[in-house]
């Protein structure tokens, strides 16, 4: 994947002895505990922290790759240890990811808990010096993106977000068409994502189990820096669908196309915000709305649009970049208007009126595994991963400036966004 075409800065470059060395020295200076360098050939011993649905995901992706090993894995749910469990027999169990990071044994930390929790566990594992795999959206927060953002800058880490299109060949295929100037001046981007539901059952709505009490949760721990409040199995199995924990389907789906989307383009952050949208296809108590219409301005003449439903699932998901000299089409999900069939791909359009003699292109780009260039980045630590922490922080702060922009019911600019107090 050729990264070079993008304006997304590169975390680290390699490094010679003096910059090696200097870099020690500030980092034993700020009390951060410098990584442990792995070679080549060594293994890498990682735990989880977040043993959910997701959690279980990554930690198979992690597992298939060549010479590592899941040693330990923190959850505050008995049944989601349990679930750890039967895919690493051998790894040690804990409810409070405190224990986890203690042991300097461990290499490397994928993060795999509610949104809420995210900025709290990065920062406290790469304080432990541990190379991190930590799931989207970055943070709950734009000020703990930056927290987050300086904190990885400030060390020696690998980190990789798991915005995972981002190693997408599509990707690299979108970059080289714009880097070739096919696409000449674009100044419209449209994104959407829709699915649907049987009806009375909402999107994302999940069953709580027998068990899930206060004797098998840890509840002050999900809480994390949230006020103390009693247990609501509710709010901790459905937590996507509350204000205090998530940021709805803007940091669930937007997050992903819109760092591709910016990936692409070599975007900064959005320079203004609007949102509108509301809670519209099932009325079930959910605070986050699930028909939305964003749109994000850019510097230099450039609008994103991303739309999303949960009432219909017709178009998938997908971006339409326009150019004056090109589009690019890039569509996945149920795309097929006949079967119904998962589609994906990517192709280029010339535009008649300034590039007659263009031919359509189709993408051929291979992909990596994402969760394997996180590896492939821990074992060299001389390049960047393909969703770095600048990657993570853009993203956040775009999805972010939507949500304040809808709750504010007004157009948000990025100053204002970044000087929001965070509310719930
Ligand atoms: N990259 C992707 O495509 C993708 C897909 C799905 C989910 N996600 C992200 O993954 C994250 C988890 O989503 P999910 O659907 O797996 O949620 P989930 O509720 O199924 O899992 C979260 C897990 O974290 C545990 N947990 C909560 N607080 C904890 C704490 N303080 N310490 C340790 N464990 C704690 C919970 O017990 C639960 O098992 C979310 O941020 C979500 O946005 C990413």
């Amino acid at each position: 994947m050729n990264r070079n075409s993008s304006d997304i800065p590169q975390k680290s470059s390699a490094l010679n002895r003096r910059e090696f060395l200097a870099a020690g020295a500030i980092i034993l200076a700020a009390g951060i505990a410098p990584p442990h360098v792995l070679g080549a050939n060594d293994r890498i011993r990682f735990g989880l922290i977040g043993s959910g649905s997701r959690g279980q995901q990554d930690l198979r992706d992690a597992l298939k790759q060549p010479n590592t090993e899941c040693v330990a894995v923190a959850d505050i749910y008995s049944r989601r240890r349990d679930e750890a469990k039967a895919i690493v027999p051998g790894a040690e169990l804990y409810d409070d990811p405190r224990r986890l990071l203690d042991r300097k044994d461990i290499d490397a930390v994928i993060i795999a808990t509610p949104l809420h929790l995210h900025a709290q566990h990065l920062l406290a594992t790469i304080a432990a010096g541990k190379d991190t795999y930590s799931e989207k959206t970055l943070t709950w927060s734009i000020p703990e993106a930056a927290e987050c953002l300086r904190a990885v800058k400030g060390s020696r880490q690998v980190v990789q977000i798991g915005l995972q299109h981002e190693s997408e060949g599509e990707l690299a295929d979108a970059r080289q068409w714009i880097k070739d100037g096919l696409l000449g001046k674009v100044t419209l981007v449209e994104s959407w994502m829709s699915r649907n539901s049987p009806h009375g059952k909402g999107q994302w709505v999940r069953s709580i189990p027998a068990d899930c009490d206060p004797q098998h949760v840890n509840w002050p721990l999900f809480l994390g820096r949230r006020p103390a409040s009693a247990f609501d199995a509710q709010k901790y199995v459905n937590w996507r669908l509350f204000w205090e924990f998530s940021g709805g389907n803007v940091t669930e789906n937007m997050v992903h196309q819109i760092a591709w989307i910016m990936s692409a383009l070599g975007l900064a952050e959005p320079v203004a915000a609007t949102m509108s949208g509301g809670v519209f296809s099932e009325k079930d108590g959910r605070q986050v709305p699930d028909t939305i219409a964003v749109t994000l301005e850019f510097a230099n003449d450039l609008v994103v649009v991303w739309q999303s439903t949960f009432s219909n699932k017709r178009f998938g998901l997908g971006e339409h970049i326009l150019g004056s000299d090109g589009t690019i089409e890039h569509v996945a999900g149920a795309t097929d208007m006949v079967t119904d069939k998962y589609e994906s791909f990517i192709r280029y359009y010339p535009e008649k009126d300034n590039r007659p003699d263009g031919a359509e292109i189709a993408g051929k780009s291979r992909g990596q595994d994402h969760m394997a260039n996180w590896m492939t980045c821990i074992r060299s630590r001389n390049q960047a991963t393909n969703a770095p922490i600048e990657t993570g922080y853009k993203s956040a702060v775009a999805a972010h400036m939507a949500n304040l922009a809808y709750r504010q019911h007004r157009r948000i600019t990025i100053e204002e966004a970044i000087a929001a107090k965070p509310s719930f």
